[in-house]
């Protein structure tokens, strides 16, 4: 299964495949709960609760999003919802309404209400910490110019973040899986938002998070006549560089591609 095969020697620290299955392996068993009990988080001294969501840069371009009290699409039965659930890869080229994004987005990291400074949302996550930044690229979506967004959940508005086709830089972050999508969904984590709170817990629980994400995004795509895929294989460096973070206190954790599919009920 391993060749033990040398990798990063560009820098000090040399691991090899067989320590770095076991790293995967000790971060899947994290489990420092007593440990943490013996830690005083940032939480606990009094610091501030991390922001809910990015500052919007000033003159930014907003976009209102179709309000989840007006949606009119998603009625499908939830059983029916669940048997259609597949990956797709083979879209249509037609575009998304933005009725189809509000409710994609919504349903992955829109905000039901706040309770002292916490967000509720469609999503579960850990101490409902929810450390993730939703941004899209946008190929063809009624209404909005092709270019890269971000969801600001509080207002359930979009920033204009970059206009233009960015369609090459995008395939290249996702390693040529861009295929026909109308939106691509990066979703970057802001991992201080849940240490804040679990300090040396807050990888495994950041990854846990995210798998959620992306089952609502499967499901709202289907209910909806569109499809979605998780795509887990993108480039760490160049999705970073797409979406202009920094790669330490900001970073891609995961992607999905999403369009309309032929409906085939
Ligand atoms: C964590 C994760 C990462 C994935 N990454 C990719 C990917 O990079 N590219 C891709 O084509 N599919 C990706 N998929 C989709 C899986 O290949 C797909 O779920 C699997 O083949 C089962 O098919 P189904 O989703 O239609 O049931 C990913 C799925 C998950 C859950």
């Amino acid at each position: 299964m391993c060749n033990f095969k040398l990798l990063a020697t560009k820098g000090s620290v040399v691991m090899t495949n067989n320590d770095k299955l076991k790293a995967g392996r000790a971060f899947l068993k994290a489990d420092d709960w007593g440990e943490l009990s013996k830690l005083e988080t940032d939480q606990q001294l009094g610091k501030p609760t991390p922001p809910l969501q990015k500052p919007i840069h000033d003159g930014a371009k907003l976009i209102d999003l179709i309000p989840p009290t007006e949606f009119t699409l998603g009625t499908m039965p939830f059983m029916e919802v669940v048997k259609k659930r597949r990956s797709r890869r083979k879209f249509l080229d037609e575009p998304l309404s933005l009725e189809q994004l509000s409710i994609l987005l919504w349903t992955t990291q829109g905000i039901q209400r706040l309770i002292r400074g916490t967000s509720i949302r469609p999503v579960a996550s850990g101490g409902a910490r929810h450390p993730f930044e939703s941004y899209l690229y946008v190929e063809r979506v009624d209404g909005l110019a092709k270019g890269l967004y971000r969801y600001q959940p509080l207002e359930h508005q979009l920033v204009l973040l970059r206009e233009g086709d960015l369609s090459e830089d995008t395939n290249a972050a996702l390693r040529g899986q861009l295929y026909n999508s109308a939106v691509v969904f990066l979703w970057t984590a802001i991992p201080y938002r849940t240490e804040w709170r679990y300090s040396i817990l807050s990888g495994k629980l950041i990854a846990q998070d995210s798998g959620h994400l992306a089952q609502n995004l499967y499901l709202a795509a289907e209910a909806i006549g569109c499809g979605a895929c998780a795509i887990g294989a993108y480039d760490q460096v160049k999705a970073d560089g797409l979406l202009s973070v920094d790669g330490a206190d900001e970073f891609t954790v995961y992607a999905a591609i999403t369009g309309r599919i032929k409906d085939k009920r």
